[in-house]
Protein backbone atom coordinates (compact mmCIF):
# COMPACT_ATOMS: atom_id res chain seq x y z
CA UNK A 1 0.00 0.00 0.00
CA UNK A 2 2.83 2.08 0.76
CA UNK A 3 4.24 1.93 -2.57
CA UNK A 4 0.71 3.82 -3.91
CA UNK A 5 1.65 6.80 -1.56
CA UNK A 6 3.01 9.05 -3.97
CA UNK A 7 0.09 8.41 -6.41
CA UNK A 8 -2.36 9.49 -4.15
CA UNK A 9 -2.22 12.77 -4.64
CA UNK A 10 -4.00 12.47 -8.53
CA UNK A 11 -6.65 11.77 -6.06
CA UNK A 12 -6.57 14.83 -4.32
CA UNK A 13 -8.14 16.30 -7.77
CA UNK A 14 -11.32 14.62 -7.62
CA UNK A 15 -12.15 14.91 -3.39
CA UNK A 16 -15.54 15.90 -4.14
CA UNK A 17 -17.14 12.90 -6.34
CA UNK A 18 -14.43 10.77 -4.08
CA UNK A 19 -15.72 11.61 -0.70
CA UNK A 20 -19.21 11.18 -2.19
CA UNK A 21 -19.04 8.02 -3.17
CA UNK A 22 -17.31 6.49 -0.20
CA UNK A 23 -20.38 8.50 2.18
CA UNK A 24 -22.89 6.52 -0.31
CA UNK A 25 -20.38 3.31 -0.07
CA UNK A 26 -20.82 3.39 3.25
CA UNK A 27 -24.44 3.94 3.10
CA UNK A 28 -24.58 0.88 0.78
CA UNK A 29 -22.44 -1.32 2.54
CA UNK A 30 -24.73 -0.92 5.91
CA UNK A 31 -27.70 -1.14 4.11
CA UNK A 32 -26.84 -4.63 2.85
CA UNK A 33 -24.75 -5.85 5.62
CA UNK A 34 -26.73 -5.12 9.00
CA UNK A 35 -29.89 -2.71 7.37
CA UNK A 36 -32.07 -5.26 5.18
CA UNK A 37 -31.37 -8.36 8.32
CA UNK A 38 -32.84 -5.78 11.09
CA UNK A 39 -35.65 -4.24 8.69
CA UNK A 40 -36.96 -7.74 8.01
CA UNK A 41 -37.34 -8.55 12.18
CA UNK A 42 -38.78 -5.21 12.27
CA UNK A 43 -41.03 -5.55 10.00
CA UNK A 44 -42.27 -9.14 9.83
CA UNK A 45 -43.34 -9.41 12.60
CA UNK A 46 -46.00 -6.77 12.47
CA UNK A 47 -47.41 -9.03 9.57
CA UNK A 48 -46.72 -12.42 11.65
CA UNK A 49 -47.95 -11.21 14.91
CA UNK A 50 -51.31 -12.04 16.41
CA UNK A 51 -52.58 -8.55 15.93
CA UNK A 52 -51.12 -8.79 12.50
CA UNK A 53 -54.67 -10.36 11.46
CA UNK A 54 -56.78 -7.50 11.78
CA UNK A 55 -54.45 -5.28 9.03
CA UNK A 56 -56.45 -4.46 6.13
CA UNK A 57 -55.23 -5.27 2.65
CA UNK A 58 -53.76 -1.40 2.73
CA UNK A 59 -52.09 -1.67 5.70
CA UNK A 60 -50.56 -5.05 4.79
CA UNK A 61 -49.75 -3.26 1.26
CA UNK A 62 -47.67 -0.60 3.16
CA UNK A 63 -45.71 -2.85 5.92
CA UNK A 64 -44.74 -5.25 2.69
CA UNK A 65 -43.00 -2.08 0.66
CA UNK A 66 -40.60 -1.67 3.66
CA UNK A 67 -38.51 -4.45 2.04
CA UNK A 68 -38.51 -2.76 -1.71
CA UNK A 69 -37.69 0.76 -0.02
CA UNK A 70 -34.72 -0.39 1.64
CA UNK A 71 -33.63 -2.22 -1.90
CA UNK A 72 -34.44 1.18 -3.05
CA UNK A 73 -31.75 3.15 -0.69
CA UNK A 74 -29.27 0.57 -1.33
CA UNK A 75 -29.84 0.48 -4.92
CA UNK A 76 -29.46 4.61 -5.09
CA UNK A 77 -26.31 4.47 -2.59
CA UNK A 78 -24.77 1.65 -4.73
CA UNK A 79 -25.09 3.29 -8.24
CA UNK A 80 -24.10 6.67 -6.65
CA UNK A 81 -20.92 5.00 -5.03
CA UNK A 82 -20.21 3.01 -8.71
CA UNK A 83 -20.69 5.96 -10.80
CA UNK A 84 -18.98 8.51 -8.08
CA UNK A 85 -15.98 6.62 -7.85
CA UNK A 86 -15.62 5.85 -11.66
CA UNK A 87 -16.26 9.59 -12.16
CA UNK A 88 -13.11 9.56 -10.09
CA UNK A 89 -11.14 7.13 -11.43
CA UNK A 90 -11.15 8.49 -15.01
CA UNK A 91 -10.17 11.74 -13.98
CA UNK A 92 -7.54 10.46 -12.34
CA UNK A 93 -6.93 8.09 -15.24
CA UNK A 94 -7.24 11.80 -17.61
CA UNK A 95 -4.29 13.04 -15.93
CA UNK A 96 -2.56 10.26 -15.27
CA UNK A 97 -2.06 10.01 -19.09
CA UNK A 98 -1.47 13.19 -19.91
CA UNK A 99 1.30 13.36 -17.64
CA UNK A 100 2.69 10.41 -18.67
CA UNK A 101 2.54 11.64 -22.35
CA UNK A 102 4.18 15.22 -21.35
CA UNK A 103 6.54 13.06 -19.89
CA UNK A 104 7.54 11.49 -23.58
CA UNK A 105 7.07 14.97 -25.40
CA UNK A 106 10.39 15.95 -23.25
CA UNK A 107 12.27 12.95 -22.87
CA UNK A 108 15.53 12.55 -24.83
CA UNK A 109 15.66 10.86 -28.15
CA UNK A 110 17.97 8.44 -27.21
CA UNK A 111 15.48 6.93 -24.39
CA UNK A 112 12.51 6.96 -27.13
CA UNK A 113 14.71 4.96 -29.73
CA UNK A 114 15.78 2.67 -26.96
CA UNK A 115 11.95 1.34 -25.92
CA UNK A 116 9.67 -0.06 -28.96
CA UNK A 117 6.59 2.36 -29.51
CA UNK A 118 4.10 -0.71 -28.91
CA UNK A 119 5.46 -0.91 -25.10
CA UNK A 120 5.50 2.83 -24.71
CA UNK A 121 1.96 2.82 -26.16
CA UNK A 122 0.98 -0.06 -23.90
CA UNK A 123 2.17 1.56 -20.46
CA UNK A 124 0.18 4.56 -21.49
CA UNK A 125 -2.84 2.83 -22.22
CA UNK A 126 -3.28 -0.40 -20.35
CA UNK A 127 -1.30 0.42 -17.37
CA UNK A 128 -2.26 3.46 -16.59
CA UNK A 129 -6.11 2.14 -16.86
CA UNK A 130 -5.14 -0.32 -14.45
CA UNK A 131 -3.20 2.24 -12.20
CA UNK A 132 -6.82 4.34 -12.25
CA UNK A 133 -8.46 0.90 -11.50
CA UNK A 134 -6.17 -0.05 -8.34
CA UNK A 135 -6.15 3.28 -7.01
CA UNK A 136 -10.15 3.62 -7.04
CA UNK A 137 -10.84 0.64 -5.96
CA UNK A 138 -8.74 0.25 -3.31
CA UNK A 139 -9.58 4.04 -2.12
CA UNK A 140 -13.59 2.74 -2.19
CA UNK A 141 -13.74 -0.85 -1.31
CA UNK A 142 -11.05 -0.51 1.36
CA UNK A 143 -14.11 1.28 3.09
CA UNK A 144 -17.26 -0.11 1.53
CA UNK A 145 -16.88 -3.92 1.71
CA UNK A 146 -15.75 -4.02 5.58
CA UNK A 147 -18.39 -1.80 6.36
CA UNK A 148 -20.84 -4.28 4.67
CA UNK A 149 -19.11 -7.45 6.06
CA UNK A 150 -19.17 -5.94 9.44
CA UNK A 151 -22.58 -4.82 9.42
CA UNK A 152 -23.83 -8.37 8.07
CA UNK A 153 -21.47 -10.66 10.25
CA UNK A 154 -22.89 -8.36 13.59
CA UNK A 155 -26.37 -9.55 12.83
CA UNK A 156 -25.72 -12.88 12.27
CA UNK A 157 -24.07 -13.33 15.50
CA UNK A 158 -26.61 -11.73 17.07
CA UNK A 159 -29.40 -13.72 15.38
CA UNK A 160 -27.51 -16.95 16.35
CA UNK A 161 -27.77 -16.12 19.88
CA UNK A 162 -31.57 -15.48 19.73
CA UNK A 163 -32.42 -17.56 17.33
CA UNK A 164 -32.72 -21.42 16.73
CA UNK A 165 -32.24 -21.34 12.77
CA UNK A 166 -28.37 -22.83 12.48
CA UNK A 167 -30.32 -25.63 9.97
CA UNK A 168 -31.75 -22.76 8.32
CA UNK A 169 -28.42 -20.76 7.92
CA UNK A 170 -26.25 -24.15 5.81
CA UNK A 171 -29.52 -23.92 3.45
CA UNK A 172 -29.35 -20.55 2.89
CA UNK A 173 -25.28 -21.06 1.82
CA UNK A 174 -26.14 -23.14 -0.63
CA UNK A 175 -28.98 -20.05 -2.22
CA UNK A 176 -26.16 -17.38 -2.36
CA UNK A 177 -24.77 -18.23 -5.52
CA UNK A 178 -28.18 -18.76 -7.24
CA UNK A 179 -29.25 -15.15 -6.75
CA UNK A 180 -25.39 -14.28 -7.57
CA UNK A 181 -25.00 -15.74 -11.09
CA UNK A 182 -27.91 -14.40 -12.90
CA UNK A 183 -26.70 -10.88 -12.20
CA UNK A 184 -23.42 -11.65 -13.30
CA UNK A 185 -23.91 -13.17 -16.38
CA UNK A 186 -26.19 -9.95 -17.65
CA UNK A 187 -23.62 -7.45 -16.29
CA UNK A 188 -21.33 -9.35 -18.72
CA UNK A 189 -23.56 -9.16 -21.72
CA UNK A 190 -24.08 -5.56 -21.53
CA UNK A 191 -20.47 -4.40 -20.88
CA UNK A 192 -19.78 -6.60 -24.07
CA UNK A 193 -22.13 -4.19 -25.46
CA UNK A 194 -19.25 -0.92 -25.26
CA UNK A 195 -17.29 -1.77 -28.28
CA UNK A 196 -17.26 2.08 -28.62
CA UNK A 197 -14.61 2.17 -26.18
CA UNK A 198 -11.63 0.21 -28.15
CA UNK A 199 -12.22 2.24 -31.26
CA UNK A 200 -11.87 5.43 -29.17
CA UNK A 201 -8.92 3.33 -27.56
CA UNK A 202 -7.46 3.24 -31.19
CA UNK A 203 -7.73 6.23 -32.12
CA UNK A 204 -6.23 7.61 -29.23
CA UNK A 205 -3.49 4.59 -29.84
CA UNK A 206 -3.18 6.12 -32.89
CA UNK A 207 -2.51 9.42 -31.79
CA UNK A 208 0.16 7.92 -29.71
CA UNK A 209 2.07 5.73 -32.73
CA UNK A 210 1.94 9.28 -34.89
CA UNK A 211 3.31 11.37 -31.88
CA UNK A 212 6.33 8.76 -30.96
CA UNK A 213 7.26 8.26 -34.87
CA UNK A 214 7.57 12.23 -35.12
CA UNK A 215 9.53 12.61 -31.98
CA UNK A 216 12.34 14.50 -33.66
CA UNK A 217 10.04 16.77 -35.19
CA UNK A 218 8.36 17.51 -32.02
CA UNK A 219 11.49 18.40 -30.77
CA UNK A 220 12.49 20.53 -33.42
CA UNK A 221 9.64 22.55 -34.13
CA UNK A 222 8.56 23.10 -30.39
CA UNK A 223 5.69 21.08 -30.96
CA UNK A 224 5.82 19.60 -26.96
CA UNK A 225 2.70 21.26 -25.95
CA UNK A 226 0.11 21.35 -29.26
CA UNK A 227 0.38 17.51 -29.12
CA UNK A 228 -0.39 16.89 -25.89
CA UNK A 229 -3.21 19.55 -25.88
CA UNK A 230 -4.42 17.34 -29.03
CA UNK A 231 -3.87 14.03 -27.27
CA UNK A 232 -6.07 15.74 -24.52
CA UNK A 233 -8.80 15.63 -26.91
CA UNK A 234 -8.51 12.30 -28.11
CA UNK A 235 -8.40 10.91 -24.33
CA UNK A 236 -11.61 12.94 -23.05
CA UNK A 237 -13.56 11.18 -25.97
CA UNK A 238 -12.39 7.95 -24.53
CA UNK A 239 -13.92 8.98 -21.12
CA UNK A 240 -16.85 9.70 -22.11
CA UNK A 241 -18.04 6.30 -23.90
CA UNK A 242 -16.25 4.24 -20.79
CA UNK A 243 -18.99 6.55 -18.64
CA UNK A 244 -21.91 5.30 -21.18
CA UNK A 245 -20.41 1.70 -20.16
CA UNK A 246 -20.31 2.77 -16.59
CA UNK A 247 -24.08 3.60 -16.80
CA UNK A 248 -25.34 0.67 -18.25
CA UNK A 249 -22.82 -1.98 -15.87
CA UNK A 250 -23.85 0.16 -12.69
CA UNK A 251 -27.65 0.49 -13.05
CA UNK A 252 -28.04 -3.09 -13.93
CA UNK A 253 -27.23 -4.75 -10.65
CA UNK A 254 -29.02 -2.58 -8.30
CA UNK A 255 -32.27 -2.62 -10.93
CA UNK A 256 -32.25 -7.12 -10.61
CA UNK A 257 -31.72 -6.46 -6.72
CA UNK A 258 -34.80 -3.86 -6.76
CA UNK A 259 -36.77 -6.31 -8.75
CA UNK A 260 -35.86 -9.51 -6.77
CA UNK A 261 -36.72 -7.61 -3.47
CA UNK A 262 -40.40 -6.87 -4.83
CA UNK A 263 -40.19 -10.86 -5.69
CA UNK A 264 -39.39 -11.15 -2.47
CA UNK A 265 -42.39 -8.74 -0.94
CA UNK A 266 -44.89 -11.20 -3.13
CA UNK A 267 -43.44 -14.30 -1.36
CA UNK A 268 -43.89 -12.54 1.64
CA UNK A 269 -47.77 -11.73 1.47
CA UNK A 270 -47.75 -15.35 0.26
CA UNK A 271 -45.90 -16.33 3.60
CA UNK A 272 -48.26 -14.46 5.50
CA UNK A 273 -51.85 -15.90 3.98
CA UNK A 274 -49.93 -19.20 4.78
CA UNK A 275 -49.31 -18.45 7.83
CA UNK A 276 -45.63 -19.01 8.13
CA UNK A 277 -43.25 -17.69 10.57
CA UNK A 278 -40.69 -16.58 8.18
CA UNK A 279 -38.98 -13.92 9.35
CA UNK A 280 -35.98 -15.42 10.93
CA UNK A 281 -35.34 -17.38 8.07
CA UNK A 282 -35.55 -14.40 5.72
CA UNK A 283 -33.15 -11.87 8.02
CA UNK A 284 -30.46 -14.82 8.03
CA UNK A 285 -30.57 -15.57 4.56
CA UNK A 286 -30.60 -11.83 3.39
CA UNK A 287 -27.47 -11.41 5.99
CA UNK A 288 -25.70 -14.09 4.42
CA UNK A 289 -26.31 -13.38 0.90
CA UNK A 290 -25.11 -9.23 2.09
CA UNK A 291 -22.03 -10.69 3.36
CA UNK A 292 -20.93 -12.58 0.41
CA UNK A 293 -20.20 -9.47 -2.38
CA UNK A 294 -18.11 -8.14 0.46
CA UNK A 295 -15.86 -11.49 0.71
CA UNK A 296 -15.77 -11.45 -2.70
CA UNK A 297 -14.66 -7.91 -3.06
CA UNK A 298 -12.38 -8.26 -0.45
CA UNK A 299 -10.18 -11.20 -2.09
CA UNK A 300 -10.28 -9.50 -5.38
CA UNK A 301 -8.96 -6.19 -3.88
CA UNK A 302 -5.82 -8.32 -2.40
CA UNK A 303 -4.98 -9.50 -6.70
CA UNK A 304 -5.80 -5.93 -7.74
CA UNK A 305 -3.07 -4.58 -5.30
CA UNK A 306 -0.82 -6.83 -7.52
CA UNK A 307 -1.79 -5.97 -10.76
CA UNK A 308 -1.70 -1.84 -9.94
CA UNK A 309 2.25 -2.96 -8.53
CA UNK A 310 2.99 -4.27 -11.51
CA UNK A 311 1.18 -1.65 -13.86
CA UNK A 312 3.30 0.87 -11.55
CA UNK A 313 6.49 -0.45 -12.24
CA UNK A 314 5.98 -0.24 -15.64
CA UNK A 315 4.49 3.29 -15.76
CA UNK A 316 7.25 4.74 -13.22
CA UNK A 317 10.08 2.99 -16.17
CA UNK A 318 8.88 6.50 -18.11
CA UNK A 319 7.75 8.64 -15.32
CA UNK A 320 11.10 8.28 -13.03
CA UNK A 321 13.04 8.51 -16.42
CA UNK A 322 15.81 11.43 -15.37
CA UNK A 323 15.11 14.65 -18.04
CA UNK A 324 18.53 14.63 -18.80
CA UNK A 325 18.26 17.40 -21.45
CA UNK A 326 17.16 20.24 -20.22
CA UNK A 327 17.23 24.00 -20.07
CA UNK A 328 20.13 25.62 -18.11
CA UNK A 329 19.05 27.35 -14.83
CA UNK A 330 20.45 30.31 -15.90
CA UNK A 331 20.00 30.45 -20.08
CA UNK A 332 21.63 33.40 -21.65
CA UNK A 333 19.05 34.92 -23.73
CA UNK A 334 19.20 34.89 -27.14
CA UNK A 335 17.20 36.41 -30.13
CA UNK A 336 18.11 34.79 -33.74
CA UNK A 337 21.93 33.80 -33.68
CA UNK A 338 24.23 34.59 -36.81
CA UNK A 339 25.04 30.50 -36.55
CA UNK A 340 28.68 30.37 -36.33
CA UNK A 341 29.12 26.93 -34.90
CA UNK A 342 31.95 25.52 -32.82
CA UNK A 343 32.83 22.04 -31.91
CA UNK A 344 35.39 21.79 -29.62
CA UNK A 345 37.22 18.79 -28.52
CA UNK A 346 33.71 17.12 -28.72
CA UNK A 347 33.77 13.27 -28.11
CA UNK A 348 29.97 11.04 -27.78
CA UNK A 349 28.96 7.56 -27.05
CA UNK A 350 25.35 6.20 -27.25
CA UNK A 351 24.11 5.35 -23.71
CA UNK A 352 25.74 1.52 -24.19
CA UNK A 353 28.03 1.66 -27.06
CA UNK A 354 31.47 2.81 -27.98
CA UNK A 355 32.94 6.10 -28.74
CA UNK A 356 30.69 7.09 -31.93
CA UNK A 357 32.47 10.76 -32.26
CA UNK A 358 35.76 11.08 -30.97
CA UNK A 359 38.06 14.12 -30.76
CA UNK A 360 36.19 16.58 -33.07
CA UNK A 361 36.67 20.03 -33.39
CA UNK A 362 35.95 22.45 -36.45
CA UNK A 363 35.11 25.82 -36.46
CA UNK A 364 32.21 26.70 -38.94
CA UNK A 365 31.64 30.15 -39.57
CA UNK A 366 28.31 31.79 -39.50
CA UNK A 367 26.65 31.10 -43.39
CA UNK A 368 28.95 28.26 -44.56
CA UNK A 369 27.52 25.39 -46.35
CA UNK A 370 29.43 22.96 -44.37
CA UNK A 371 29.24 19.14 -46.10
CA UNK A 372 29.56 15.51 -44.32
CA UNK A 373 31.06 12.76 -45.95
CA UNK A 374 32.45 9.33 -45.04
CA UNK A 375 31.09 5.88 -45.00
CA UNK A 376 27.60 4.78 -43.87
CA UNK A 377 28.27 4.34 -39.87
CA UNK A 378 31.02 6.96 -39.88
CA UNK A 379 28.76 9.30 -37.32
CA UNK A 380 27.66 11.80 -39.62
CA UNK A 381 24.18 12.18 -38.34
CA UNK A 382 25.17 11.77 -34.86
CA UNK A 383 27.23 15.02 -36.07
CA UNK A 384 24.28 16.52 -36.92
CA UNK A 385 21.80 15.79 -34.14
CA UNK A 386 24.53 16.73 -31.69
CA UNK A 387 24.02 20.58 -33.17
CA UNK A 388 20.33 20.94 -31.58
CA UNK A 389 20.66 19.32 -28.25
CA UNK A 390 18.88 15.80 -29.72
CA UNK A 391 21.34 13.99 -27.91
CA UNK A 392 23.97 15.90 -24.98
CA UNK A 393 27.76 15.64 -26.15
CA UNK A 394 30.05 13.18 -23.56
CA UNK A 395 32.73 15.03 -23.78
CA UNK A 396 34.47 18.91 -24.92
CA UNK A 397 31.63 21.09 -25.96
CA UNK A 398 29.43 23.54 -28.99
CA UNK A 399 29.40 26.45 -28.94
CA UNK A 400 26.78 28.83 -31.49
CA UNK A 401 27.86 31.87 -31.52
CA UNK A 402 30.43 31.61 -28.61
CA UNK A 403 27.62 30.36 -26.22
CA UNK A 404 27.84 27.37 -24.64
CA UNK A 405 24.43 25.89 -26.26
CA UNK A 406 23.80 24.01 -23.06
CA UNK A 407 23.42 27.36 -21.66
CA UNK A 408 20.68 28.24 -23.96
CA UNK A 409 17.29 27.33 -23.41
CA UNK A 410 16.37 24.51 -25.89
CA UNK A 411 13.59 26.07 -27.38
CA UNK A 412 16.09 29.13 -28.34
CA UNK A 413 18.28 26.74 -30.11
CA UNK A 414 16.28 24.86 -31.59
CA UNK A 415 14.04 27.99 -33.14
CA UNK A 416 17.27 28.94 -34.59
CA UNK A 417 17.72 25.50 -36.77
CA UNK A 418 16.06 23.74 -39.10
CA UNK A 419 15.77 20.26 -39.44
CA UNK A 420 14.94 18.28 -42.95
CA UNK A 421 15.68 14.95 -42.63
CA UNK A 422 15.49 11.65 -44.61
CA UNK A 423 11.98 10.75 -44.07
CA UNK A 424 10.20 13.73 -43.20
CA UNK A 425 6.68 12.84 -40.81
CA UNK A 426 3.72 14.54 -41.95
CA UNK A 427 0.91 14.88 -39.08
CA UNK A 428 -2.82 13.76 -40.37
CA UNK A 429 -3.87 16.97 -40.41
CA UNK A 430 -3.93 19.61 -43.50
CA UNK A 431 -1.16 20.66 -45.67
CA UNK A 432 -1.20 23.85 -44.60
CA UNK A 433 -1.03 23.01 -40.72
CA UNK A 434 1.73 21.05 -41.76
CA UNK A 435 3.60 23.72 -43.24
CA UNK A 436 2.70 26.08 -40.20
CA UNK A 437 4.31 24.08 -37.83
CA UNK A 438 7.68 25.37 -39.21
CA UNK A 439 6.24 28.79 -37.89
CA UNK A 440 3.28 29.04 -36.47
CA UNK A 441 2.61 32.48 -36.37
CA UNK A 442 3.22 32.59 -40.28
CA UNK A 443 0.25 34.13 -42.82
CA UNK A 444 -0.63 32.34 -45.32
CA UNK A 445 0.83 33.74 -48.13
CA UNK A 446 4.15 33.29 -46.36
CA UNK A 447 3.27 29.56 -46.12
CA UNK A 448 2.42 29.48 -49.88
CA UNK A 449 5.87 31.65 -50.27
CA UNK A 450 7.40 28.55 -48.76
CA UNK A 451 6.08 26.11 -50.75
CA UNK A 452 6.57 27.75 -53.92
CA UNK A 453 10.32 28.21 -53.21
CA UNK A 454 10.35 24.68 -52.44
CA UNK A 455 8.63 23.97 -55.59
CA UNK A 456 5.90 21.98 -53.63
CA UNK A 457 3.44 24.97 -54.62
CA UNK A 458 2.13 23.49 -58.12
CA UNK A 459 1.65 19.90 -57.22
CA UNK A 460 -0.16 20.69 -53.66
CA UNK A 461 -2.57 22.89 -55.97
CA UNK A 462 -3.13 19.94 -57.97
CA UNK A 463 -4.69 18.00 -54.83
CA UNK A 464 -8.14 17.29 -53.93
CA UNK A 465 -8.35 20.28 -51.48
CA UNK A 466 -5.16 22.33 -52.17
CA UNK A 467 -4.05 23.41 -49.11
CA UNK A 468 -6.21 21.91 -47.00
CA UNK A 469 -6.19 18.46 -48.29
CA UNK A 470 -5.48 16.65 -45.55
CA UNK A 471 -2.44 14.27 -45.54
CA UNK A 472 -3.48 10.91 -43.90
CA UNK A 473 -1.67 8.95 -41.67
CA UNK A 474 1.93 9.68 -41.81
CA UNK A 475 1.51 11.57 -45.42
CA UNK A 476 0.83 8.16 -47.37
CA UNK A 477 -1.05 9.91 -49.62
CA UNK A 478 1.61 11.74 -51.09
CA UNK A 479 5.32 10.22 -52.64
CA UNK A 480 8.65 11.01 -50.86
CA UNK A 481 9.22 13.32 -53.16
CA UNK A 482 6.56 15.78 -52.17
CA UNK A 483 6.95 14.45 -48.67
CA UNK A 484 10.65 15.86 -48.99
CA UNK A 485 9.49 19.29 -51.11
CA UNK A 486 6.83 19.78 -47.89
CA UNK A 487 9.51 19.22 -45.17
CA UNK A 488 11.67 21.70 -47.16
CA UNK A 489 9.01 24.27 -47.41
CA UNK A 490 8.67 24.33 -43.35
CA UNK A 491 11.94 25.05 -43.07
CA UNK A 492 12.21 27.80 -45.67
CA UNK A 493 8.99 28.74 -43.53
CA UNK A 494 11.25 28.39 -40.52
CA UNK A 495 14.11 30.44 -42.06
CA UNK A 496 16.67 29.86 -39.12
CA UNK A 497 20.21 30.56 -39.29
CA UNK A 498 21.36 26.98 -39.02
CA UNK A 499 19.87 24.45 -41.50
CA UNK A 500 20.24 20.35 -40.91
CA UNK A 501 20.03 19.12 -44.14
CA UNK A 502 20.53 14.57 -43.48
CA UNK A 503 20.22 13.10 -46.55
CA UNK A 504 17.30 14.91 -46.90
CA UNK A 505 17.63 14.32 -50.97
CA UNK A 506 18.39 10.53 -50.51
CA UNK A 507 15.17 9.07 -51.52
CA UNK A 508 14.74 10.89 -54.95
CA UNK A 509 13.86 10.37 -58.28
CA UNK A 510 16.76 12.44 -60.86
CA UNK A 511 14.01 14.73 -61.53
CA UNK A 512 12.38 15.39 -58.38
CA UNK A 513 16.17 15.62 -57.07
CA UNK A 514 17.16 18.74 -60.03
CA UNK A 515 13.79 20.49 -59.03
CA UNK A 516 15.27 19.97 -54.98
CA UNK A 517 18.33 20.57 -55.87
CA UNK A 518 17.55 24.03 -57.57
CA UNK A 519 15.14 24.97 -53.75
CA UNK A 520 17.96 24.10 -51.39
CA UNK A 521 20.39 26.54 -53.45
CA UNK A 522 17.97 28.88 -52.70
CA UNK A 523 17.29 27.65 -49.44
CA UNK A 524 20.82 27.78 -48.10
CA UNK A 525 21.51 31.51 -48.90
CA UNK A 526 23.07 32.92 -45.79
CA UNK A 527 22.61 30.06 -43.55
CA UNK A 528 25.24 28.02 -41.81
CA UNK A 529 24.07 24.62 -43.57
CA UNK A 530 25.28 21.02 -42.61
CA UNK A 531 24.64 19.04 -45.44
CA UNK A 532 24.44 15.09 -45.55
CA UNK A 533 23.89 13.28 -48.69
CA UNK A 534 24.53 10.12 -50.94
CA UNK A 535 25.62 11.86 -54.23
CA UNK A 536 28.20 14.13 -54.65
CA UNK A 537 26.60 16.20 -56.87
CA UNK A 538 24.82 18.18 -54.00
CA UNK A 539 28.33 18.84 -52.15
CA UNK A 540 30.75 19.59 -54.50
CA UNK A 541 30.03 22.97 -54.43
CA UNK A 542 30.31 23.22 -50.10
CA UNK A 543 32.74 25.57 -48.95
CA UNK A 544 33.68 23.41 -46.03
CA UNK A 545 33.94 19.68 -46.62
CA UNK A 546 34.67 17.15 -43.27
CA UNK A 547 35.97 13.96 -44.23
CA UNK A 548 34.71 11.60 -41.47
CA UNK A 549 35.84 7.90 -40.39
CA UNK A 550 34.99 5.92 -37.53
CA UNK A 551 33.67 8.98 -35.82
CA UNK A 552 36.90 11.08 -36.71
CA UNK A 553 37.43 13.94 -39.04
CA UNK A 554 40.18 12.30 -41.46
CA UNK A 555 40.31 15.59 -43.60
CA UNK A 556 38.56 18.74 -44.34
CA UNK A 557 38.63 21.00 -47.03
CA UNK A 558 37.40 22.29 -50.57
CA UNK A 559 36.27 19.37 -53.19
CA UNK A 560 39.38 20.31 -55.44
CA UNK A 561 41.53 20.17 -52.10
CA UNK A 562 40.17 16.42 -50.77
CA UNK A 563 40.19 15.36 -54.25
CA UNK A 564 44.06 15.91 -54.89
CA UNK A 565 44.85 15.41 -51.31
CA UNK A 566 42.72 12.61 -49.79
CA UNK A 567 42.76 9.09 -50.68
CA UNK A 568 39.27 7.86 -48.64
CA UNK A 569 37.73 11.23 -50.20
CA UNK A 570 38.96 10.38 -53.88
CA UNK A 571 37.42 6.64 -53.48
CA UNK A 572 34.08 7.73 -52.38
CA UNK A 573 34.16 10.41 -54.90
CA UNK A 574 34.96 8.29 -57.67
CA UNK A 575 32.82 5.34 -56.59
CA UNK A 576 29.84 7.94 -57.92
CA UNK A 577 31.23 8.96 -60.77
CA UNK A 578 33.37 6.50 -62.63
CA UNK A 579 33.51 9.01 -65.53
CA UNK A 580 35.33 11.79 -63.57
N1 LIG B 1 20.31 5.87 -31.59
C1 LIG B 1 21.44 5.17 -31.62
N2 LIG B 1 21.78 4.36 -30.59
C2 LIG B 1 22.93 3.65 -30.60
N3 LIG B 1 23.82 3.68 -31.60
C3 LIG B 1 23.56 4.46 -32.66
C4 LIG B 1 22.37 5.24 -32.73
N4 LIG B 1 22.37 5.92 -33.90
C5 LIG B 1 23.51 5.58 -34.52
N5 LIG B 1 24.24 4.70 -33.80
C6 LIG B 1 25.56 4.16 -34.14
O1 LIG B 1 26.45 5.24 -34.20
C7 LIG B 1 27.32 5.09 -35.32
C8 LIG B 1 27.23 6.32 -36.21
O2 LIG B 1 25.94 6.37 -36.75
P1 LIG B 1 25.44 7.55 -37.67
O3 LIG B 1 25.80 8.82 -37.02
O4 LIG B 1 24.02 7.33 -37.97
O5 LIG B 1 26.33 7.32 -38.96
P2 LIG B 1 26.14 7.92 -40.43
O6 LIG B 1 25.08 8.95 -40.39
O7 LIG B 1 27.49 8.46 -40.76
O8 LIG B 1 25.79 6.78 -41.31
C9 LIG B 1 26.93 3.81 -36.01
O9 LIG B 1 27.83 2.82 -35.57
C10 LIG B 1 25.54 3.54 -35.52
O10 LIG B 1 25.32 2.17 -35.45
MG1 LIG C 1 23.18 8.99 -41.26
Amino acid sequence: MRRFRPYFSYLRAVRGPLIGAIIAGVIYGVASGAGLPWMIKEVFPQIFSEEAARLTNLQLFFVALWLPAIFFVRGVAGFLNSYLIQLSGVRVLEALRLDYFRKLQYLPLSFIQRQTSGDLISRGLADTNQLQFSLTLIANDGLKQPAALLGAVGFLIWAAFNEQGVVLVLICLALIPLCVFPIRYVGRKLLARAHQIQAQLGSVTDRFTENLSAAREVRAFGLEEAQTQRFAVETRGLITYQMKAVKYAQSLTPAIEIISACGLALTLIYAYRAGVRLESFLAIITALYSSYEPIKKLGALNNEVKRGISALDRLEVVLNEPVDITDPADPVPVGRLQGEVHFDGVGFSYRTGDRVLQDITVQIPAGTVCALVGPSGAGKSTFANLVPRFYEVSSGRITVDGIDIRKLRLADLRANIAVVSQEPVLFNDTIFNNLLIGRPGATRDEVVAAARNAHADEFIRQLPRGYDTVAGERGTLLSGGQKQRLALARAFLRNAPILILDEATSALDSQSEQMIQDALRHLMIGKTVFIIAHRFSTIRDASLILVLEQGRIRAQGTHAELYAGNPLYRTLYDRQHPAA
